[in-house]
């Protein structure tokens, strides 16, 4: 029997518009990994417009292949086309997207993380069937690289300058000399960047993944820092050691944890009672309709390919998700024993939680 649609026209056209542009930027995917991998966006930051001709002289590529990449980027408007030289031109606001690592919007931890999760997809539509999980440590090679990349931006222009002072004399105590807590760490960019800031307290990163503890190891030595001041140890959110803590920080991280509930315990049990818990995550609403919205469609991405997969993994049977919202983590955060939970700060992507006892 055929099927009969009542069919707006004018409403399909816009919506086959939408489908176009998703479908480049899915494609972009790889071609931007391509421009950072080759040094191609660096080559054309550092020495400027270039023909296909000239960006291969200077970036040892072959220029068949550079001609296809460069006119697909000026099409993606990632780059600008001059039609009489035949130059391609990194404009500047681009470069800060593609090429400068510590601008507040390098994106290339983006265009990675959507890699990874491309590469995760077998393994969680396998976990859709079973209600299992695809651990941290079991994805995609180098989604932990691309975490820390996609999220290093943030903390880097954010983290010293406004978080850490939106909390209620917290900075008066890492300046005199604390102890902090990072908990689910990663690669432990935001433990090095409060390190650096407040040279008279001690940092004490956690995370359940040895190959990541194993990389914070590795930048906290390539920055010179004292690792008796700074260490990294493996260890579960719900059972991390020492203390009492003054600051106990999880960045990102707590929506992954299998049981955010027995964390919260953990993190109250081992702050000092005029102590802070820092909690930044996802900036979303509590409801669905809050979050239907370009960055809630990332979010929802990398929560069902990377959050909800990596706590379902851990075998307790919660998932937060990536977009759980304020009311039901302030659920969590009671539930350990808390009774404080203000909004200290926000950005388009994350919040800022202030937890107190
Ligand atoms: C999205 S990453 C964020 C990493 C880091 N905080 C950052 O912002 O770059 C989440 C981190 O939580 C860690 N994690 C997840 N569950 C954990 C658990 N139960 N105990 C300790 N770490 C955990 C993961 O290994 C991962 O490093």
């Amino acid at each position: 029997m055929e099927a009969t649609y009542a069919v707006d026209e004018n409403r399909l056209t816009d919506f086959m518009g939408q489908i176009t542009n998703d479908l480049g930027g899915a494609y972009s995917v790889a071609m931007v990994k391509l421009g950072d991998e080759l040094g191609l966006y660096r080559a054309l930051r550092d020495d400027g417009p270039a023909t296909a001709a000239e960006l291969a002289a200077r970036t040892d590529c072959d220029q068949r292949y550079l001609e296809e990449w460069l006119a697909h980027q000026a099409a993606s408007n990632y780059l600008s086309y001059e039609s009489g030289s035949g130059r391609f031109r990194l404009p500047p606001e681009q470069a800060l997207v593609f090429a400068e690592e510590d601008s507040p919007v390098y994106m290339i931890g983006g265009f990675e993380n959507a890699i990874s999760t491309i590469e995760n997809q077998p393994g969680v539509a396998a976990a859709f069937r079973t209600g299992g999980g695809v651990a941290w440590g079991d994805q995609a090679s180098c989604m932990f690289c691309a975490v820390a990349r996609f999220f290093r931006p943030g903390y880097l222009h954010n983290l010293v300058q406004h978080w850490l002072p939106a909390l209620d004399g917290v900075v008066e105590k890492l300046e005199r000399g604390a102890l902090v807590a990072d908990v689910g760490c990663g690669h432990g960019h935001s433990t090095l960047i409060m390190a650096k800031a407040f040279p008279n307290s001690t940092f004490i990163g956690f995370d359940f993944h040895a190959e990541s503890i194993a990389a914070a190891n590795e930048h906290r030595d390539a920055h010179g820092i004292d690792p008796e001041r700074v260490r990294f140890e493996v260890a579960p959110a719900d059972g991390f050691a020492g203390g009492p803590y003054d600051l106990v920080a999880c960045f990102d991280a707590l929506h992954d944890m299998g049981n955010p509930a027995g964390t919260a315990a953990r993190v109250r049990d081992r702050l000092k009672a005029d102590g802070t818990w820092m909690v930044v995550e996802p900036n979303s609403g509590d409801r669905i309709e809050d979050n239907l919205n370009p960055v809630g469609r990332l979010f929802y991405a990398g929560s069902t390919m990377i959050c909800v997969p990596t706590a379902l993994a851990q075998g307790h049977g919660t998932a937060l998700g990536g977009q759980a919202g304020q009311a039901r983590l302030t659920e969590v955060f009671r539930s350990g024993g808390f009774s404080s939970v203000q909004r200290a700060a926000e950005t388009p992507f994350n919040m800022v939680l202030e937890v107190r006892p």
